[in-house]
């Protein structure tokens, strides 16, 4: 059973963590900042060089490496644990990471994360050989550790958008903009098919249907893979979690919710279900693949030999490496060298430890000298580790590949925040329109907004924004909140006015009521009851107490359960996650763009209802997957 609490340290300490840039005037009349290029370094036409490119330079590298050397590789450090920089050099370490709070100490300024990433990839020319570090992070919805950087809606919502070239150009957007940071490792696209929306997780996910997650998972690869991982723009993707993250049972998970826990399904569904977004995953040639904390039938999936290997590496020709979760290695068995034996041994090729990496390097060169690892698995490990590294052009460069700060200059532009708004736009899905409440006029006398996340950037970038679990409030420069895009849209005589619970409504023309979920990520975002809470309820009844129409605009991970105030609403938009770039509801709300968004999820009546799916006997949702209306 997976561990009652996270086996991680307590959270403080433990995270202590373009393309077809779309010629947007077409879609959105008059809309100035639509007009975007199409920046010729940003588009691939192909997939990504096959990772095979230069097996020569492969093989001489390894056979040049020493033990430690190729257990360094295979090893991965969080940069805040690192109890000496030197230990870079000194272990040979193939790779740091930078988890969800895990920030530079100047604070997450852009200069401040670049210049953490060049102090460490510097310290690799003290290396005997040379190798340069992998350095790794979260870029889940653009580069979200980064102040000011373009934040896009998270995956719920591009699941709602069905535009595989607006995802793919997303990703080319979001690898230019860590690539600006020197970082050129995301561990992203999450292609989780989540089958349960109670999981904390559901909103890093495209959707609950196995062929969109595929599609919009190998789009998300290619954006950022480019054409070639050697392109100065390209970054280094991961599909992640492998395997049937989104398929756990309630009460098998941490604290009895779902996340790590186990995926109690047989392997028909598996496949059928969990495994069809790999294999798309490995045809568009990505790079890496994390492994899940969960389990499947009880077994742990990083020590899962016949899902990593005969499955993924063997049956699906998966040519990356494999990299664990964060200490995921650690849950596997309660002795930490037994638990290293039997991931290395079932396929796992790099460790994320993140800690205890004086520790796992001293256990793995041990179990390699008493023959319990086979020298010829530590060799499969390295050379794939080193095949990307080679194809991503960081091995036998000729000088150390450090941040090109020149990108600095379109970090967080105007062009990137364009096509932001764009995938606003086309994410957000229209439930309800009684008497065409919607599209609103821009010139009424006035406009009451309310609720806890009109003007609450925070609450539309939700989790894995700046900190791990994100949080409310200015959490980020250069980012519109719904009400101040709400400002903007309307005439010079129209007047707004905004109460977080909704009084002082009495007498306005229309009333918008923005509320929602908090931000949240992973485990803690598991929840058994998805009923709205309950100031969110008393602010649309204090709306209607007022006599006037009111549309709603939900901001949430996931499906909640509206209760009465769908039928309290005249309309209602779900809006999922959006980001910085508030402009964009206000654009589909004043009728700028027609709502084009079809739900990624089935949208239950009843908590009860959400693990009943599609073709499922009894399949009676308030909506169905697919459903949105338009104007
Ligand atoms: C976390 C998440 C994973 C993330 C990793 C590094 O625990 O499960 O999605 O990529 O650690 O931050």
């Amino acid at each position: 059973m997976p561990p009652t609490t996270p086996s991680r340290p307590p959270r403080r300490s433990r995270w202590s963590r373009v393309g077809g840039l779309l010629a947007l005037g077409s879609l959105i009349p008059g809309c100035a900042a639509a007009q975007v290029a199409h920046p010729a370094h940003h588009r691939a036409a192909r997939s990504p060089a096959p990772l095979l490119a230069r097996e020569g330079l492969v093989d001489t590298l390894l056979s040049q490496m020493t033990l430690a050397e190729k257990v360094g590789q295979m090893t991965q450090a969080d940069q805040e644990f690192l109890k000496d920089p030197a230990d870079i050099e000194r272990y040979a370490l193939g790779s740091l990471l930078s988890g969800g709070n895990s920030d530079p100490k100047e604070g997450n300024g852009l200069a401040a994360w670049t210049d953490l990433y060049d102090r460490y990839q510097q310290h690799t020319a003290n290396m005997r050989l040379k190798i340069p570090l992998l350095y790794g992070i979260d870029a889940v919805h653009g580069h979200n550790n980064v102040l000011g950087a373009v934040i896009f809606p998270h995956n719920v919502g591009l699941g709602a958008t069905r535009d595989s070239a607006l995802v793919r150009t997303i990703a080319a957007i979001t690898a230019q903009e860590v690539r600006a940071t020197g970082i050129h490792w995301t561990f992203t696209p999450c292609v989780c098919v989540p089958q349960d929306v109670r999981w904390g997780r559901s909103y890093e996910g495209f959707s609950e249907d196995p062929e969109l997650v595929a599609r919009l998972g190998a789009a998300t690869i290619r954006g950022f893979q480019g054409r070639s991982l050697r392109d100065p723009l390209s970054i280094l993707a991961t599909a992640k979690h492998y395997l049937a993250d989104g398929g756990t049972a309630i009460g098998t998970g941490i604290r009895g919710g779902l996340d790590q826990g186990d995926a109690q399904i047989d392997e028909q569904t598996l496949r059928r279900v969990h495994l069809r977004p790999y294999a798309a995953a490995v045809a568009a040639g990505v790079g890496s693949i994390m492994v899940s904390y969960n389990s499947w039938n009880g077994v742990k999936m990083s020590a899962n030999r016949h899902l990593l290997t005969d499955v993924l590496k063997q049956e699906l020709g998966f040519q990356g490496f494999l990299v664990s979760d964060y200490r995921g290695v650690n849950q596997i068995d309660p002795d930490y060298k037994t638990a290293i034996e039997k991931s290395i041994n079932a396929g796992m090729d790099m460790v994320m430890v993140p800690d205890t990496y004086r520790e796992f390097i001293g256990h793995l060169t041990d179990l390699v000298n008493e023959g319990r690892v086979p020298m010829s698995r530590i060799d499969d490990a390295v050379r794939r580790i080193l095949r990307v590294k080679v194809a991503m052009g960081l091995v036998g460069a000729e000088r150390l590949p450090l941040a090109d700060r020149t990108l600095h200059r379109s970090f967080g532009s105007a062009e990137h925040r364009a096509v932001a708004r764009q995938a606003v736009r086309e994410s957000l899905v229209l439930l309800k329109n009684r008497a065409r409440t919607l599209p609103l006029s821009k010139t009424v006398a006035r406009l009451h907004v309310a609720g806890k996340s009109a003007d609450n950037l925070g609450n539309q970038t939700g989790g894995w924004t700046i900190s791990w679990q994100g949080a409310g409030g200015d959490v980020t420069p250069g980012g519109t909140t719904v009400l101040a895009a709400i400002k903007r849209a309307v005439s010079p005589h129209t007047t707004v006015t905004f109460s977080a619970d909704g009084s002082g409504a009495a007498g306005a023309d229309m009333a918008i009521a923005v509320i929602g979920e908090p931000p949240y990520a992973e485990m803690l975002g598991d929840n058994s009851d998805l009923a709205l809470d309950s100031a969110d309820i008393a602010t649309v009844r204090n709306l209607k107490a007022a006599g006037v129409p009111v549309a709603v605009v939900l901001l949430s991970g996931r499906p909640l359960i509206l209760g009465e105030v769908l039928d309290q609403a005249d309309a209602l938009v779900a809006a999922w996650l959006p980001g910085t770039e508030g402009d964009g509801v206000a654009d589909v709300l004043f009728g700028a763009y027609r709502p084009t968004g079809k739900l990624p999820y089935t949208w239950p009546r009843a908590t009860a209802q959400v693990s009943i799916h599609r073709g499922d006997r009894g399949y009676d949702p308030l909506f169905p997957f697919g459903f949105g209306l338009t104007y």
